[in-house]
């Protein structure tokens, strides 16, 4: 497994400072079609693993469950940004991680039907100077 290096993790700490990162996952599902979305809750939940909440994501799940892929940006004004592959792990729906989206997501009034665990695979930069290039695997 990949640790994530600190630059990237910087980006994926929870907290309401992160509001101003952009963190797009996208999936597949089995014949091929991209599916994207934007997380408000993604985070790492340690130095090789993503998480977040199911609030809506409903095609999403399913690809994930289906295919596995996943690949996601995130973004911080103006030009940083990482691109992240990674495989679906499990859905947590009790227990400490899960507990803590819940409470996390209460402040919101909405509620987290499970925890969606994705695994990090390879990490590339996405920005200036050197977009493309990979950092980790
Ligand atoms: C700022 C923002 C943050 C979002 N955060 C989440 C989230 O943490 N979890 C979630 O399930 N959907 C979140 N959504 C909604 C997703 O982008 C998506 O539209 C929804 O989950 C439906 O996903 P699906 O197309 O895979 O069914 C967020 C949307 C916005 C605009």
């Amino acid at each position: 497994m990949v640790p994530i290096p600190k630059e990237v993790m910087d980006l994926l700490k929870p907290g309401e400072e992160q509001m101003e990162v952009v963190k797009v996952l996208a999936t597949a599902d089995e014949k091929g079609v991209p599916h994207a979305i934007i997380l408000g809750s993604l985070m790492a939940i340690d130095e090789e693993t993503l998480a977040f909440a199911l609030v809506w994501a409903g095609t999403t799940q399913k690809n994930l469950e289906t295919t596995k892929e996943a690949c996601v940006i995130v973004y911080k004004h103006p030009m940083t940004a990482y691109r992240i592959q990674g495989f679906f792990e499990e859905i947590v729906t009790s227990g400490g991680l899960f507990d803590r989206f819940v409470d996390e997501l209460k402040k919101y009034n909405l509620e987290c039907r499970g925890v969606i665990k994705i695994k990090v695979g390879e990490i590339y930069t996405a920005g200036p100077p050197a977009p493309g290039q990979k950092i980790a695997c």
